[in-house]
């Protein structure tokens, strides 16, 4: 069985094929940060235009590095929502119109549904014990599912304001460090001390295994201001004192991140624990989930980066699974921005 997922619901044009959902057969992302760097964050109306452009040129190299034809398919898949409307729309046009084309069934996936089933795609040699808690952590979510069976997610917990890659990003964009805030922040944090500024984050108390991130970006920009900090003028040279304070705010994000995540771990007892999302790219979030897995006694999957941040494999292996399920769309289907799940 063989998928071709296109995903369009940010700022990354990507195509895919995938076999029986495990085997990747190409594989291609067009990234569109560079361009939304000077504007510190993602434009929808620039995204949208830009996946216009980006969208046929990905997927023929998708189809051309897959070595095999649109007769081959068996399905084509596409990311509904949740996203930017206008870039959603753009994928489901692309798709709609190579399944309506070459007579192929047309699969409407969730992107989240997409960043769960990335640690399966990406370990396809290994059974991972269900049911799973799995941490979703990316630019637009920041979920914890547990997945009792394969292509079932059944939402815990979630942010009640910002992503934690959000947070990232505004950090970063607050300091002059640029789009996506998440990688630069990874690597100067790196070797720096944690414990200079104390952001630790106030837990959701009302019974929910909720997130919050919006009062540490609150409490990242007091500080910035009392201490007058300026923000980076050469990226090459920054600061320790900002090194610093990028090293405590990221150990409060994965601090917050991972308590709540072995709290759900004790009161849910799953089989395995999944880390997923753009934010899953964090070396100190995987070295640290690393730990609670084994203090937890629990196995722990995490996809490559190239696996965690958006792409279409993800979609593709998610429309696998939902295919397998009954899932279908006809030709209205439309783009939903908020999507649940
Ligand atoms: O999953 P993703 O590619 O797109 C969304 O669905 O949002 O996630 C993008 C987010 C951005 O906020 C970015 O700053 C963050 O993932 N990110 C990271 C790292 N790499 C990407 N955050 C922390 N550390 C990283 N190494
Ligand atoms: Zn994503």
């Amino acid at each position: 069985m063989k998928i071709l997922a296109v995903e369009t619901s940010c700022d990354e044009t990507a195509a895919a094929v995938v076999e029986d959902g495990r085997r990747i057969l190409s594989n291609v992302v067009s990234s569109q940060a560079e361009i939304h760097a000077r504007y510190g964050g993602v434009v929808p109306e620039v995204a949208s235009r830009h996946h216009i452009e980006n969208i046929a040129p990905v997927v023929s190299r998708a189809m051309a590095d897959s070595g095999l034809g649109y007769a081959d398919m068996d399905a084509i898949a596409v990311t509904q929502g949740p996203g930017l409307v206008g870039c959603l729309l753009v994928g489901l046009q692309c798709a709609k119109g190579i399944a309506f084309v070459h007579g192929k069934p047309l699969v409407p996936v969730h992107h989240i549904a997409g960043h769960i089933e990335a640690p399966f795609l990406a370990h396809p040699d290994r059974e991972i014990p269900l049911p799973a808690l799995a941490l979703v952590v990316s630019g637009g979510h920041t979920n914890l599912f547990e997945v009792p069976r394969r292509g079932e997610y059944m939402l815990l917990g979630r942010t009640r304001d910002d992503a934690a890659g959000e947070a990232y990003d505004k950090v970063a964009k607050l300091l002059g460090l640029g789009y996506p805030g998440g990688p630069v922040v990874d690597r100067l944090a790196k070797g720096a001390n944690d414990r200079v500024v104390d952001f630790t984050i106030a837990k959701v108390k009302d019974g929910r295994p909720d997130f919050s991130f919006s009062g540490l970006k609150t409490a990242v920009l007091y500080h910035v201001r009392r201490e007058g900090i300026a923000p980076v003028t050469d990226p090459a040279n920054v600061p320790g004192e900002i090194r610093d304070l990028l090293a405590s705010f990221q150990r409060a994000v994965v601090t917050a991140l991972l308590r709540r995540m072995r709290e759900v771990a004790v009161a849910r007892r799953p089989a395995s624990l999944l880390l997923t999302g753009g934010v899953a790219a964090n070396s100190r979030l995987r070295a640290d989930a690393a730990v609670v897995a084994a203090e937890l006694g629990l196995p722990l999957f995490v996809p490559p980066i190239a696996l965690s941040t958006d792409n279409a494999a993800m979609i593709a292996a998610a429309a696998h699974v939902a295919f397998a399920r009954g899932a279908r769309a006809g030709f209205d289907l439309n783009a939903d921005p908020h999507l649940a799940l």
